[in-house]
Parts: C-alpha cells; sequence; structure tokens
C-alpha cells in the first residue's frame, strides 16, 4: 500500500472512500466531518446510520451515497469516549479503518488531514505535545501499516485473502509542510522494521534458528551497507564467552553472536549507541526443563533480537546518519547431552565467575558477555538491552507493560517518555544496590539467580554486574509486551515488534552528545 498526497477538496476527490473519526456519542463531531455533514455531506446528516454510529474503539461504519455523489462511501471510526483519548487510539482506529477497506475491496481509500484536526490532549503527560497534528499523522499511518500486517508464509492456502489496497490518499488542501512529507516516509520505515520484528518473533524456532537471524542480519548488512560479524561457537568460546558458550551448548543449533555496525560516513569517531537484543531461538528450560504446558511459547525468546533487528531495518531504510551497534546473542537453549548444568560455574567474557543455580535463567546468561563485550569494544555512549527475561515482569507489570531499569534514572525517565509518546508504556523498577546480596554465591562471584520474589529486578542487578559504570546502560524487559493474546488493530493476536518504536525514536532523538538525556536539556 503506497501514501500519497492529494491536494484536493474532499468533494472533488474521486476515490472509493473517505475516512472519518469519531468520538463515542459526542456532543458535537470532530470539525472536519461536521463541515462535511455541513456541506457536500448533507445526505449523511440526514442518515439513520450516522445516528446508529456509537463510537466505541474499533467500530467501524460504512456509509453509502446516494445516486452518483462523490466519492460513493464515507466510513466512521470510533476512538472511543474523547475523555480518554491517547494517540494510541488513533492508530487503532485507522488499523481497523484499513483493515475494513481490505475486506470490502477497497483500493483507494482517503483521509482528509482536516480529519486529524480538534483533538483533546492526552491525559498522560509524554513530553511531546500529544495533540500535535504530526503526532497523529504519524500514529494513524503506523496504524494503517501496521494494523494490515499478517505472517502468512506458513499457510499454504490463503483461506483468507483479502484485497490489497493500492494506496492509502491523505487529502490536504495546499501542498503538505516538509515536515509532514517526512512523517510519512518515517513511518513506512518504522514499520518496515516491526513487521520485520513480527515475522521473526512469531515464526516457529524450526525456521528461526540462530543461522536464521545470522542470515536477517546479514541481508539487512547487504541491503543497508551495514558491517556484519557472525561469529561461531568455536570462536566465541576462545574469545573467553564462557556464559553465551555454555548456554549455547546443549543444543544440535550452531549459535550465533551477531555484531551489526552502521557507521555513516562521517561518525567514525562517534561513540556509537549500543543496541543488544536477547535471541533465545527456542527456551525449553534446559537441565531446568520448563513445564510442557505452554512451552510453545518460548520460541518468541528472541524478541528482543528480533526488535533489534528491526530498528536496523527501519534506520537502513531511513539512512540514518547515526553510529549504531546491535549485538544479538543468538542461541537456542536445550537440554542436550552436552548441556550446562545448574552447579556449574561458569567464567563470562568480563572474567567474573558465574554458579548457575537454574538454567533455565538462560537470558542473562547470553547479554552478559554481549553487555561486557560491548562495553569493552565499542565504548558506547549508551547501551540499551532488550530481553524477553523474566516471568516476574509479567507478574509486576502485567502484559501491557514493559519493565525499565538502568544505571542513570534521567537515562530510564527519557527512555520512558519516548516510549509513551509512540505507544510503549513502560514502567521503572528499583535497581538499589543492596539487590545485589541475593546473588552471592558460597562458590563463585555470583548466582545467576536470586532470592524468592523480584525476579525481573534480580536479573537485571545481575546485568548490572557486567556495565561499567561509566556507561549509561538500560535495560528493557519485555517478556510481557513481545506477544499479545488480543487484536488491537495495530497487532494482530502474537507478536507485536514491541520496542522497536521505542528504540527506532531513541535512535532519532538521541544527539551522540553524552548526557543528551539529562533533564536540564
Ligand atoms: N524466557 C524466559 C522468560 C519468559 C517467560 C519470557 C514468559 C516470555 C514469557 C526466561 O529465560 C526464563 O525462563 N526466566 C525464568 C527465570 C528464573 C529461572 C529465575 C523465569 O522467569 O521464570
Ligand atoms: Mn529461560
Ligand atoms: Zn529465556
Amino acid at each position: 500500500m503506497q501514501i500519497e498526497w492529494q491536494i484536493a477538496s474532499i468533494s472533488e476527490w474521486q476515490g472509493d472512500a473517505l475516512i472519518f473519526f469519531a468520538f463515542e456519542q459526542p456532543s458535537e463531531y470532530l470539525p472536519a466531518l461536521r463541515s462535511f455533514l455541513g456541506s457536500s455531506g448533507k445526505w449523511l446528516a440526514n442518515s439513520r446510520a450516522l445516528t446508529d454510529f456509537r463510537g466505541k474503539p474499533s467500530e467501524v461504519a460504512v456509509m453509502y451515497a446516494p445516486d452518483a455523489a462523490q466519492p460513493p462511501r464515507v466510513m466512521l471510526v470510533g476512538l472511543g469516549p474523547a475523555e480518554r483519548f491517547e494517540t494510541e487510539r488513533i492508530r487503532n482506529a485507522s488499523a481497523f479503518a484499513l483493515r475494513k477497506c481490505s475486506e470490502l475491496g477497497i483500493v483507494r481509500p482517503a483521509i482528509p488531514l482536516s480529519a486529524l484536526e480538534g483533538f483533546p490532549c492526552e491525559n498522560e503527560a509524554s513530553g511531546q505535545s500529544p495533540c500535535a497534528l504530526d503526532a497523529l499523522l504519524r500514529e494513524t499511518l503506523a496504524g494503517a501499516l501496521a494494523g494490515l500486517h499478517q505472517f502468512n508464509e506458513l499457510k499454504t492456502k490463503n483461506s483468507t485473502s483479502p484485497t490489497n489496497i493500492e494506496s492509502l490518499e491523505l487529502l490536504c488542501t495546499s501542498p503538505p509542510e516538509s515536515s509532514l512529507r517526512d512523517i510519512a516516509t518515517l513511518a513506512r520505515c518504522e514499520v518496515a522494521g516491526i513487521k520485520l520484528a513480527r515475522d521473526l518473533t512469531i515464526s516457529p524456532a524450526n525456521r528461526v534458528t540462530p543461522a536464521f537471524l545470522a542470515q536477517t542480519a546479514s541481508r539487512l548488512a547487504d541491503r543497508f551497507g551495514f558491517k556484519i560479524q557472525l561469529i561461531d561457537l568455536d570462536t566465541a568460546r576462545s574469545m573467553g564467552m564462557g556464559a553465551f558458550a555454555a548456554v549455547a551448548a546443549g543444543s544440535a543449533e550452531p549459535p550465533f553472536f551477531i555484531v551489526l555496525e552502521h557507521t555513516p560516513p562521517g561518525t567514525e569517531n562517534d561513540s556509537p549507541l549500543v543496541l543488544i537484543g536477547k535471541g533465545i531461538t527456542f527456551d525449553s528450560g534446559g537441565i531446568s526443563l520448563k513445564p510442557r504446558e505452554k512451552m510453545e511459547d518460548m520460541k518468541q525468546d528472541m524478541a528482543g533480537a528480533a526488535a533489534v533487528l528491526g530498528v536496523f531495518e527501519a534506520l537502513g531504510s531511513a539512512g540514518l546518519g547515526k553510529r549504531v551497534v546491535g549485538i544479538l546473542p543468538c542461541t537456542e537453549n536445550m537440554p542436550g547431552g552436552k548441556a550446562y548444568k545448574p552447579g556449574d560455574v561458569l567464567r563470562s567474557y568480563s572474567g567474573r565467575t558465574i554458579e548457575v543455580i537454574s538454567t533455565d535463567a538462560e537470558g542473562r546468561l547470553v547479554l552478559c558477555d554481549a553487555l561486557a563485550y560491548a562495553a569493552q569494544r565499542f565504548k558506547p555512549a549508551l547501551m540499551v538491552d532488550i530481553a524477553t527475561l523474566t516471568g516476574a515482569s509479567i507478574v509486576a507489570l502485567g502484559r501491557d507493560v514493559a519493565a525499565i531499569m538502568g544505571n542513570r534514572e534521567p537515562l530510564v525517565e527519557f527512555i520512558r517518555k519516548i516510549g509513551a509518546s509512540v505507544g510503549e508504556r513502560f514502567w521503572p523498577l528499583p535497581l538499589w544496590d543492596f539487590f545485589f546480596d541475593g546473588l552471592k554465591s558460597e562458590v563463585a562471584d555470583m548466582k545467576n539467580t536470586g532470592d524468592r520474589g523480584a525476579g525481573a529486578i534480580y536479573a537485571a542487578m545481575f546485568l548490572k554486574q557486567f556495565v561499567p559504570d561509566q556507561t549509561p546502560w538500560a535495560h528493557l524487559d519485555i517478556a510481557g509486551t513481545a506477544w499479545t493474546d488480543k487484536d488491537t488493530g495495530f497487532c494482530r493476536k502474537g507478536s507485536t515488534g514491541f520496542g522497536v518504536r521505542t528504540l527506532f525514536s531513541l535512535v532519532r532523538n538521541y544527539g551522540i552528545r553524552a548526557g543528551e538525556w539529562d533533564e536540564s536539556r
């Protein structure tokens, strides 16, 4: 589906369907719809169809113009109550509208730009002006593009093959400002990244193996000119990545420690922003085997790595001029004959030793080598890891909110706000030093699991041991948000691509100078 700008008034536009948004039971409609009802849309103003439309979230009503009136259809899309408006609502509404178009075989729908005017402010202060036209346009396009996405590659017959929408037209009365055009371009790049992350995460583990992720990263490197390095098991071992190698030992699938580098000309001497993604392509738990119920869900344990690849897809397509490094420790976690065992002591890349209590706490083991390696080799200006790390983060925050922790409070707050502005919710958990007491070991420098409770914090506390104090670092635990059991419009049931938007936005907003996130800014 293309996105096209059309300089045309609503009454002269020749297309298939005009889309308007409406709140639930409004005292008056939004300005664009109001003016349409008073002019070329008089037929609709007098129609029962209009009064029957409630404006509930996900509600889409199609109304047909009489005779030869243009355009032949008007679509009203519900936003829910105005008092509870947040930009997420328009993202989902736009997704439902476009899906309806696809079902009906509508190939040229349009949204008048004026339909994005007159929105109330959001209730959450999100750092950016929330009801600004650019935020609404960005969300509308993100919803339209990502909401249509579906993973069908493994189905042999396409039972529901919806029509391809040719273009979504944006109607405006004068040529749009270049900033609005840029938003449309960025939305397309960002959604390409989201789609990649979703597809990789929903794909089964017999398809998305560590080698598959390595191949995906190589393809991105070829397409966009990234530098890539694929470190295999023997090399990782000889480099001293004892924790990563231990997790890989129980699997027959060859692991890969992937390093992707985007260094645009002129940024060679910049300290990079480093993104690290957990890439466990299947987490059986290893010798500390998981129960059989829902074990199939553990194909999603590479969602962090998928999100980082998604960000690289987005920043490659957008041609972003910042130096960014992606590090993806990828392996299965399996209970093979050579598998690592509870009680084993591992020597990590940092030199620190780790007593394995549970082989199911494998994510932090692959990440600790990635963090130590990244800090040492790249001297990052900022390092962010993203991982489906703990079931405990789901217990703490549920499935709609990801946990965020780090070693700089203003940085955590900076990322939280960026997330809020793109509909990805993060909430901080405390990372106080005393938590390390729970990780003390009798035989090694630390254990890989903590005491009872506070599981998400212990995992982060473990990671913190591998981050030098001078390196600004944040950790995103997306165990709850990488997957959804409900269709939100923007995202169908399954993998969400969560994190791509926040990290892409972070990369764009981050201005290489250290301390960029200072509150004083
Ligand atoms: N991959 C899991 C965490 C997870 C759970 C992700 C549910 C997505 C959905 C992780 O490797 C794990 O097994 N964590 C353990 C840690 C425990 C052994 C300390 C957990 O959360 O139970
Ligand atoms: Mn595990
Ligand atoms: Zn895991």
